[in-house]
């Protein structure tokens, strides 16, 4: 269900969920793509005279109140955004949040305090989700689903509220959706998955169902270097998730069995390591062929000859889904890998998409814009989850979902 099937929402309460989670360095935002996503359905809220409640978190406060996690500097920017003043609740659902949900008019939006402040929001127990549920419940008609990012999580403000109200999903919701389904479904051949970062563990379900629909897939970031283990490689003192190396090895057998093409660098950019805090390379980058990396060194990009070969097969497929960058791409020297993947995803003739979190951030901080993709989904777990073909329980809840 759409909100276009919600009926006249004039003078309506509606409640909205919103992933808002956007990366911020001090108070500036450093990403502001989750919050242009949401601005389609808030639009239509507001131009059909709804009274706008959104409800949204912002990082991991672990159900208490923290400063640091405070949605101000969110609903600074929605403000501008929506060109209208997002009122911020002092609280989530206390005598602040009440005051200002009361006093709301037609067309006009309030957005509550981080719902994660509140302990229960994220509880396994879910007689106390469903108490602070009925709070949220309590400001609005009707529930409008649209934090894409976190439908994966079973949590009060995700899907016990929406047990409470009528409900539908919201525009950016439906869209995800129906993008991830159509590389789900039917996609157009050749269909080329590219997978980096640095867990190889977090992408092991994912890729397990890749194998099945996709016909290439490509490997890069930190997760590589358990693959090269798997074939029999060297890697210096690279990444290794040592207890995932029989599970790759498999996955090479698998895709050459069914005739599937697993791509790995050709050569790497290695150095000393990496200094995370201040952004720097340790020791000098060399680039050295990946069968052949020296002792105490660390791969942490793929090679030029590999940004060739990656980009070549991504230019030549019709379908492309994108997730995790292919080196340490928060240093420059480091950030070519990811570059050319951004780049040659640009050049696709047919369906690109890029799948949330570091690679969103990423495409825009290489200086891309939206529109030059397919799609930028503004999911990282969840869309994972959702191409791992698992159930999102914050999209099963919907009416009419199933
Ligand atoms: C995200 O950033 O992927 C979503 O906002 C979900 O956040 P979480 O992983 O903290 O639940």
């Amino acid at each position: 269900k759409s909100i276009d099937d919600l009926g006249d929402l004039s003078g309506k309460r509606v409640l909205i969920r919103c992933d808002f989670n956007v990366p911020l360095d001090g108070e500036t935002i450093t990403d502001d793509g989750r919050i242009r996503a949401a601005l389609p359905t808030l639009r239509k809220l507001r131009e059909g005279n709804a009274r706008i409640v959104i409800m949204a978190h912002l990082g991991r406060p672990k159900g208490s109140v923290n400063p640091k996690f405070s949605l101000a500097p969110v609903a600074a920017r929605l403000s501008e955004l929506l060109g209208t003043e997002v009122r911020l609740a002092g609280d989530v659902v206390g005598d602040s949040a009440t005051a200002t949900v009361e006093a709301l008019s037609d067309g006009e939006v309030a957005l509550l305090e981080n719902v994660r402040y509140e302990p229960a929001e994220e509880s396994k127990d879910e007689a106390e989700r469903v108490g602070l549920a009925k709070k949220y419940a309590a400001f609005g008609d009707v529930f409008v689903s649209d934090g894409f990012g976190v439908v994966h999580r079973k949590q009060a403000s995700v899907y016990d509220v929406a047990k409470l109200l009528p409900n539908a999903a919201g525009y950016l919701v439906a869209k995800e959706v129906d993008v991830l389904n159509r590389l789900v479904g039917e996609p157009e051949r050749p269909f080329v998955v590219v997978l980096g970062g640095a867990k190889v563990a977090d992408k092991l379900s994912v890729i397990d169902n890749l194998l099945q629909v996709a016909d290439t897939l490509v490997i890069g970031g930190g997760m590589l270097f358990t693959f090269l283990k798997a074939q029999g490689h060297d890697i210096g003192s690279s990444l290794l998730d040592e207890d995932n190396v029989e599970t790759c090895k498999s996955y090479l057998e698998q895709a050459a069995a069914a005739g599937k093409q697993i791509i790995l660098p050709t050569d790497i950019r290695v150095a000393d390591g990496a200094d995370f805090d201040n952004r720097t390379v340790k020791g000098a980058v060399d680039v050295v062929a990946a069968d052949a990396i020296p002792a105490g060194k660390q791969g942490l990009d793929i090679g030029p000859d590999s940004e060739m070969l990656f980009a070549d097969a991504i230019r030549g497929a019709k379908t492309v889904f994108w997730n995790g960058p292919m080196g340490v791409f928060e240093i420059a020297e480091l950030a070519k890998g990811t570059a050319a993947v951004a780049k040659a995803l640009t050049e696709v003739d047919g369906l690109s998409v890029v799948g949330g979190g570091d690679s969103a951030a990423a495409v825009r901080v290489l200086g891309h814009a939206d529109d030059e993709f397919g799609h930028i989904s503004t999911g990282g777990g969840a869309s994972l989850e959702f191409l791992e073909g698992k159930e999102l329980p914050g999209i099963a809840v919907l009416e009419g979902s199933n």
